[in-house]
């Protein structure tokens, strides 16, 4: 296994994906990026993870005060900047910390501009083309920019557009929307399976367009979702991948910022309990069909049916730029994702939505720590077994 470099770094070849709402925060990416991989905080409704923070805002969300949308989004802003300094503080410099962000937030700027003077080392960003990011970033030429996309058109469509603007993305995540949890880079559920997403066909074009653009070894890969054992990684570093990204499997450490009830919800979906279906953000996206989840499915084409524009947004700070509730639009999912998201991070099994992979999980239904699951993935050392202290200095990475 090889370890790999961004911005002159040598890393573990794991990345640890970002999860909203507040799944990753500052706790579980400072964990990771502390053993030498990339840690990845969540930007998306921070404030929620600070209880004076929500003190100040939680009144705001019923919309009757005129500001309430700016008020909540500087305590986003403020509960962001607390989590990367926490991860930074937990990460004691070693590996790095990022920040993902998604393209369909209506704060999406704002996340940027706070991430980046916050100091993440990166900032990764999924859910839609961030053909901006170069501009967003220009003052900031050390920090990595790294886009989320899903098959070989998005990755030479985002590579010859930033190419213009004088900067190439530093990495690129290659998420596999068959596979991967949350929000999926595919138009419709019935593409989820469309062949062109499969690692074995993106990767090798990928690589070919950037041999074909005199950009060969300068841009490395990380392939996501459904990765779950040092096989799995050793493959597709075959493949021609700098490192894997891997969400699910570090929803369920023990240092994840989500309720204990969370992860074991995660854990103990069987294959039978994940679900694909059309969200608010007018995407496919993946979850544990929990309480809420089936109930929600069955009354879909009801809401559908009678789906309007609303005067206001339900938690009036608009997380997304464009929601199916809020926009009445039938083609979208119709139900609050912030409200959702964060009942499941509270582990609230009735209320929650709770987001997770297709792939079977490293260690089953256990919960372990970061470290177990690294040492378990990167090491090769089963996770009963001490770990050795060298196990995650990457030049012992055979
Ligand atoms: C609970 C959960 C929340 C997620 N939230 C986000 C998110 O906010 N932004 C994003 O780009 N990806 C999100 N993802 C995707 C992960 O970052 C990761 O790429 C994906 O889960 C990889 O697949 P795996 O879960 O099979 O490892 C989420 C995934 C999960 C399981």
């Amino acid at each position: 296994m090889r370890p790999w470099r961004l911005k002159g770094r040598e890393l573990l070849p794991v990345v640890q994906g970002g999860m909203g709402v507040g799944v990753s925060a500052g706790g579980l990416a400072g964990a990771v990026a502390a053993l030498g991989g990339v840690g990845t905080v969540s930007s998306v409704d921070l404030r929620r993870l600070h209880p004076d923070l929500m003190a100040q805002t939680s009144h705001l969300e019923s919309g009757k005060e005129p500001d309430a949308r700016e008020r909540i989004n500087a305590a986003n802003l403020v509960a962001l900047d607390r989590e990367i300094q926490r991860a930074r503080l937990i990460s004691q410099g070693r590996g790095m910390v990022a920040v993902n962000i998604m393209k369909a937030l209506s704060a999406y700027e704002i996340y940027v501009r706070q991430s980046l003077e916050s100091g993440a080392d990166a900032v990764v960003v999924g859910a839609g083309l961030p053909l901006d990011l170069p501009e967003l970033a220009k003052d900031h030429p050390g920090t990595a920019l790294i886009p989320i996309l899903s098959d070989a058109r998005g990755v030479q469509l985002i590579v010859k557009k930033w190419e213009k603007k004088g900067r190439l993305p530093d990495a690129i995540v290659i998420e596999h929307p068959r596979l991967a949890g949350g929000h999926l880079g595919a138009a419709k559920v019935a593409d989820l399976q469309d062949p062109r997403f499969n690692f074995e066909n993106v990767i090798p074009q990928s690589l070919e367009f950037f041999k074909s653009a005199g950009l060969e070894g300068k841009i490395p890969l990380i392939a996501a979702g459904g990765i779950s054992s040092r096989e799995d990684i050793l493959r597709l570093q075959g493949l021609g991948t700098a490192a894997v990204q891997m969400g699910t499997a570090f929803a369920v450490t023990q240092e994840c910022d989500a309720d204990p009830a969370f992860k074991q919800v995660l854990a103990n979906a069987t294959p039978e309990d994940v679900v694909e279906f059309i969200s608010v953000a007018g995407l496919p996206a993946r979850g544990v069909r929990t309480h809420w989840l089936n109930k929600y499915l069955r009354v879909e084409p009801k809401l559908k049916a009678v789906a309007h524009v609303k005067d206001r947004c339900n938690m009036a700070f608009d997380c997304l730029a464009h929601c199916g509730l809020r926009d009445g639009k039938s083609d979208m999912g119709q139900f609050c994702i912030d409200q959702q998201l964060a009942h499941a991070w509270e582990g609230d099994q009735q209320r929650g939505l709770f987001f997770r992979g297709a792939g079977a999980l490293p260690f089953g239904k256990d919960i372990r720590s970061v470290h177990d699951l690294l040492s378990w993935m990167v090491a090769g050392n089963r996770p009963a077994e001490p770990v050795p202290s060298d196990a995650f200095k990457t030049g012992a990475l055979a």
